[in-house]
């Protein structure tokens, strides 16, 4: 039940979102929308091999068509040292090449124009002669002795592997290996897939020459890292911080993929320096899926150890992580594989051991966290795969192996092997809401029936735990810059009230939710209250949104700052009611000496004097600030089950059922988290049955458009069915935990473990996401299965 009233519209309101307004209506702002006088357009040659050397560019028949201004190279960029940059894990990238490309749609040169087909129509005409050198796709072979070596810039390369990174304790996992009375091993591949925002990237750079200072508006998830980077990378050329403005106006989706900073940004800001004119740079869909940071790519070696009785006892794990030809995964620093080693899951296992390593090939840069807090989906999906393949060999019903194996609710705060403290959970409560609200023991029952009769029906369930809420500032930064996030919260003198933040939306409804965070803390009705994010000139520093972290760190600074307000708001009420600070009692909106409710003053009336009345001494205003270092991360969870129909003719799936119990505490906006929820449902579909892009033996790109890569529309998607249960976090002053990517790192595992379910018993251990009818129908057949 909410503490306010729906005027209020505190925690727990489903309050309609603020920001849709503008949406409905047309009247979104997006950096396309942008438009600026004497603006010119920058668009971008690219390389149509995946690794070759550049012998000469040939501007001359680009600069000849009217209306192209320039063609930038990385020559060019070179004589002021900006054609690499460091990217987000101290790796670096080509801004643009000078000697050689490394990855197919790889930027080569840029043409400026004073039209966008123009400039286009200049990209054409540059003349680029390559040589082709030999092309390493696979990370497998990449590892090989003899492998071409693709960082030939980095002096002392000699190979292609890039890190290496364990944790565990291997000689017990080893140990408990030894001596397991059941072990099961499978290797599973999560291939690339693409964030695919509907809104692709770009940005309007604008230098002005006079003042010395650059406003860039960008499609950025993180606009004060990104105004630090630049302040970085440019501060030798004069773009010192205080000199640099980044706007994230409204954003199509971000998903993780508007976190890096791309090539396209800087040679941008780059020719509106050179220039003095604003450029505008806009991808389009194909330059978006080509050549964006890419997601996945994990192969993984997964072992469970187990007693015959069902207890798992051990966890052990290699992956070759494949990051393309840079390292520019936006993880915290001392996190190369992200947070992969949550991958102990929703068990209470005593010994785990995982390796990860990071390999270049000839693809873009990759390993990005889309809607994933850093490798959770693949940790996720490897675990419970695992599940459901140990449960099945021991012939234990799965729901059933999983209620043994749980971290139970009295556990908590659990320590795992692995060094995560999780904050709290009841994963048995979620599992079996979602079996009663899916009749799973009916459906067991039926499965058997129809097994009997030669139908291919199968169940599965992902029980998993994220991981969001980055960081405590003791391990978790970027480049450096700690973790925290922030609000800032002004009240005007007749109460209402603007509050920034340092985090940014991309579509999760910041406006309204951090509201109602003020609304239930202050009980200033939400619709008075004004919220801002991503202008670095007017919010304060933070580390932006993804990872489902803005709810953890901003959401808490959120209601740490009220509270400072409230604080100061007593000492006022006090002064006007001539009573004492003890002697005053709070509810929302109002403070009123204890035992006399109608002796008050509303939060209204004190923010009045806190400009005309206030007490002597004290300094006039309301306002206040936290910058929340997070003590511990929080760990939402769920429980998914999802029921499918195998066509044995044609290899089709059909998700017949898919219910979705999902536990992120106390909920500030239910209708605004069944939304997150139903659209990361379908984004976790779209992995496990549809999308997925490879390359050919030449690093030729297959799926670089949406003719070939599929995402799923209304039509493929299912009817999600939703639930919840409430396991607040005891860490977080709202007892709140992240959702924004819970269902995305759910799903895929709860839809491949159904499809294996459904083959088991013809011998199928495992199938690789994405599962197309081609690959289901190949697998029947090879198991046996002609009609
Ligand atoms: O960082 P990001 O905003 O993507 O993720 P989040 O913190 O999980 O929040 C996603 C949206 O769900 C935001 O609008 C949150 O305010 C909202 N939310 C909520 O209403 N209650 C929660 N317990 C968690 C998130």
């Amino acid at each position: 039940m909410p503490k306010t009233s729906p005027e209020i519209g505190g925690m727990g309101h489903s309050v309609k979102r603020k920001e849709d307004a503008r949406f409905i209506r047309g009247k979104g702002n997006y950096v396309d929308d942008v438009r600026l006088p004497g603006m010119i357009w920058l668009d971008i040659v690219r390389s149509p091999y995946a690794h070759a050397k550049i012998n000469k560019i040939d501007t001359s028949k680009a600069l000849a068509i009217p209306g192209v201004l320039a063609v930038i190279t990385g020559q060019d960029l070179a004589k002021y040292n900006l054609h690499w940059m460091p990217t987000l894990m101290s790796d670096t990238q080509m801004v643009l090449p000078v000697e050689k490309v490394m990855y197919q749609a790889q930027e080569v040169a840029a043409v400026l124009a004073t039209d966008r087909y123009v400039a286009a129509d200049g990209v054409q005409a540059v003349q680029v002669d390559y040589e082709p050198l030999p092309v390493v796709v696979d990370p497998i072979k990449a590892l090989e002795p003899g492998a071409p070596v693709l960082r030939t810039d980095k002096k002392d390369k000699k190979d292609n592997h890039i890190w290496h990174w364990e944790v565990g304790d291997r000689a017990a996992t080893d140990k408990v290996f030894n001596e397991a009375e059941v072990t099961v091993k499978q290797d599973i591949y999560l291939p690339r897939i693409h964030v695919s925002s509907i809104e692709t990237c770009g940005c309007v750079a604008d230098f002005d020459k006079v003042n010395g200072k650059l406003t860039v508006w960008m499609t950025t998830q993180a606009p004060h890292a990104i105004r630090t980077v630049f302040a970085l990378v440019a501060g030798h050329v004069g773009l010192s911080e205080e000199k640099i403005r980044i706007i994230s106006p409204d954003i199509g989706g971000g998903f993780g993929g508007k976190v890096p900073v791309y090539p396209g940004y800087v040679i941008a800001v780059a020719a509106s320096v050179l220039t003095g004119k604003p450029v505008k740079w806009i991808e389009d869909r194909m330059e978006n899926l080509q050549a964006d940071s890419f997601a996945r790519d994990y192969h993984i070696s997964a072992e469970l150890a187990s007693k015959k009785d069902g207890t798992l006892t051990g966890l052990r794990v290699k992956t070759i992580a494949d990051h393309g030809y840079a390292d520019a995964a936006a993880n915290p620093s001392k996190f190369p594989a992200g947070l992969f080693h949550i991958c102990t899951g929703s068990y209470d296992f005593k010994a785990a051991h995982v390796e990860v390593d990071g390999v270049y090939t000839n693809k873009p840069p990759g390993g990005i966290a889309y809607r994933c807090s850093f490798r959770v989906t693949e940790a996720v999906h490897a675990i419970e795969r695992m599940a459901d393949i140990m449960a099945h060999e021991l012939k234990m019903d799965p729901a059933e192996f999983r209620l043994r194996n749980f971290i139970n609710p009295e556990q908590f705060p659990y320590k795992s092997v692995l060094g995560w403290e999780y904050d709290s959970g009841n994963y048995g409560g979620a599992l079996r809401k979602a079996m009663d609200k899916i009749g799973y023991a009916a459906l067991r029952q039926e499965q058997g029936e129809k097994r009997k009769r030669g139908e291919l029906m199968g169940i599965g369930i992902s029980s998993f735990t994220e991981i969001v809420g980055a960081g405590p500032s003791k391990h978790f930064d970027i480049l450096g810059i700690k973790m925290f996030d922030s609000a800032e919260i002004r009240i005007h003198p007749t109460g209402k009230v603007i509050a920034r933040f340092g985090t940014k939306s991309q579509g999760q409804g910041h406006e309204t939710t951090y509201a109602q965070i003020l609304a239930e803390e202050l009980g200033i009705p939400v619709n008075h209250i004004t919220v801002e994010e991503g202008d670095t000139d007017t919010a304060p520093y933070g580390l932006g949104t993804y990872a489902s972290r803005s709810t953890p760190t901003a959401g808490a600074a959120a209601a740490v700052a009220s509270r400072k307000i409230l604080d100061k708001a007593r000492k006022i009420a006090a002064h006007l009611l001539e009573a004492n600070e003890a002697d005053l009692d709070w509810e929302p909106g109002k403070f009123f000496v204890r035992g006399n409710p109608s002796k008050a003053k509303t939060i209204q009336e004190i923010a009045f004097a806190a400009y005309t009345n206030h007490p002597q001494g004290m300094e006039a205003g309301l306002e206040a600030v936290s910058y929340y270092d997070p003590p511990n991360l929080t760990y939402p969870f769920g429980s998914y089950i999802c029921v499918v129909d195998v066509d044995k003719g044609t290899g089709e799936v059909k998700i017949r059922r898919f219910v979705a119990v999902d536990d992120c505490g106390n909920i500030i906006n239910p209708m605004i988290v069944e939304g997150q929820i139903h659209g990361g449902l379908t984004m976790g579909l779209a992995p496990a049955m549809y999308e997925e892009i490879n390359y050919d033996e030449v690093g030729n790109i297959q799926g670089g458009s949406f003719m070939d890569y599929l995402l799923p529309t209304a039509v493929e998607t299912p009817k999600w069915e939703t639930d919840k249960t409430c396991t607040p976090s005891p860490h977080h002053p709202l007892g709140a935990k992240g959702v924004g990517e819970s269902a995305t790192v759910g799903a895929p595992a709860a839809i491949a473990n159904a499809v294996v379910d459904a083959l088991w018993h013809l011998g199928v251990r495992h199938i690789d996401i994405p599962i197309t009818p081609a690959k289901v129908w190949k697998c029947l057949r090879e198991h046996g299965v002609t009609e």
